[in-house]
């Protein structure tokens, strides 16, 4: 096959910064997706739909001349967040979806969730409204290894989430382990999960064997290889539960290359192609537009797009740099080689 034509995909989950950085991950964003979700883990975060719809406007105001993508926004949960914000946001067109972080663990989560039980009126209106839940599925509990947080949260909370707010429609985001693919999978309608391309085609000997590699770092961590390959099958199922989200996260060069290097890879400068990469390693080419383009909306009860893109093979190399607003970022595969380009 020469050339790859599919519904045009939509981006279930990416961190856009805000300020000088809108000016380069915006045009970026647009590139090949119809649609972001939008992670709110600004400094302050976004708390209140008001918020959202300033920053949408940030947003809006990068966005290249021409184009249709849309910026669907999300509010963060805090301990705080009361029904009347959630009122607030069943009233809004743009916002659509909540996000939990639990307190500390990762960028910008100083203002996460401290104990669950301090949401369930949140989660209770967000139950009654239809506005999705989008879960870091991570403990931060300093006895739990870092590899094995995901499956603990599992356990610990998500288990007893799903039996308290069986309505609440959940998405366990950029999904990590083989255990994280199993349970949504054995889920009903309302639990899916979003995959990241670097938990496809890396696993953490990519990180940390013959040196350690910060470009690879992001959380949830890579996992070791029997993980990697129980995402792809999630990925490749045709299941409906599993679709697109990438988290690209940008970092400038210096923070990752760093003593105390941040957490996040950049991969909307050529999202669609690393997926490509991934589903053509699995040979399931053939599932790549049902969980870029197909399942993600169906989950979230939206319209699927009704443009196309068409990936061509015509293998290309990816820069070492790229810009970052003023800055400069390294990005995922960077120098790597790729065997698909998005045609324009
Ligand atoms: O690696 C990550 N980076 N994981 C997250 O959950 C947050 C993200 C970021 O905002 O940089
Ligand atoms: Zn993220």
């Amino acid at each position: 096959m020469q050339t790859l034509t599919i519904t045009r995909p939509d981006d279930w989950h990416l961190h856009l910064r805000d300020g000088e950085a809108l000016t380069t991950t915006v045009p970026d964003a647009a590139r090949c997706f119809n649609r972001g979700i939008i992670m709110p883990n600004l400094v302050p975060p976004v708390v209140k739909a008001e918020q959202a719809a300033e920053y949408r406007e940030r947003i809006l105001a990068q966005l290249p001349a021409g184009s249709e993508w849309q910026p669907l926004m999300v509010i963060y949960l805090t301990d705080n967040t009361s029904a009347d914000d959630i009122a607030d946001i069943a009233s809004s067109d743009f916002i659509k979806a909540v996000k939990y972080y639990p307190a500390g663990a990762t960028t910008n989560s100083d203002s996460g969730v401290t104990d669950l039980a301090k949401t369930y009126t949140a989660l209770e209106a967000m139950e009654k409204a239809g506005i999705p839940l989008l879960l870091h599925g991570e403990v931060t509990d300093a006895d739990i290894d870092i590899f094995d947080r995901e499956a603990v949260f599992i356990d610990r909370h998500l288990v007893g989430l799903r039996q308290r707010f069986p309505g609440l429609k959940m998405v366990l985001e950029h999904i990590t382990t083989r255990q994280g693919a199993e349970f949504v999978a054995q889920g009903d309608v309302n639990l899916a999960a979003t995959i990241t391309p670097q938990h496809l085609l890396y696993n953490r000997n990519h990180m940390l064997v013959g040196g350690i590699r910060p470009h690879y770092y992001c959380l949830p961590i890579l996992k070791r290889d029997v993980h990697q390959q129980a995402l792809i099958r999630a990925a490749t199922s045709d299941s409906g539960k599993f679709f697109l989200g990438t988290d690209s996260a940008p970092h400038t060069k210096n923070n990752k290359e760093n003593a105390c290097g941040c957490a996040g890879c950049y991969s909307n400068h050529a999202a669609i192609e690393l997926y490509a990469e991934a589903f053509e390693q699995a040979g399931a080419l053939d599932k790549l537009e049902g969980f870029a383009s197909h399942y993600g909306p169906d989950f979230y009860g939206l319209p699927r797009n009704q443009s196309t893109i068409t990936l061509a093979r015509d293998p290309w190399q990816v820069a070492d740099t790229a810009p970052l607003g003023n800055d400069t970022l390294v990005p995922l595969a960077a120098g790597q080689t790729l065997q698909w380009k998005l045609q324009s």
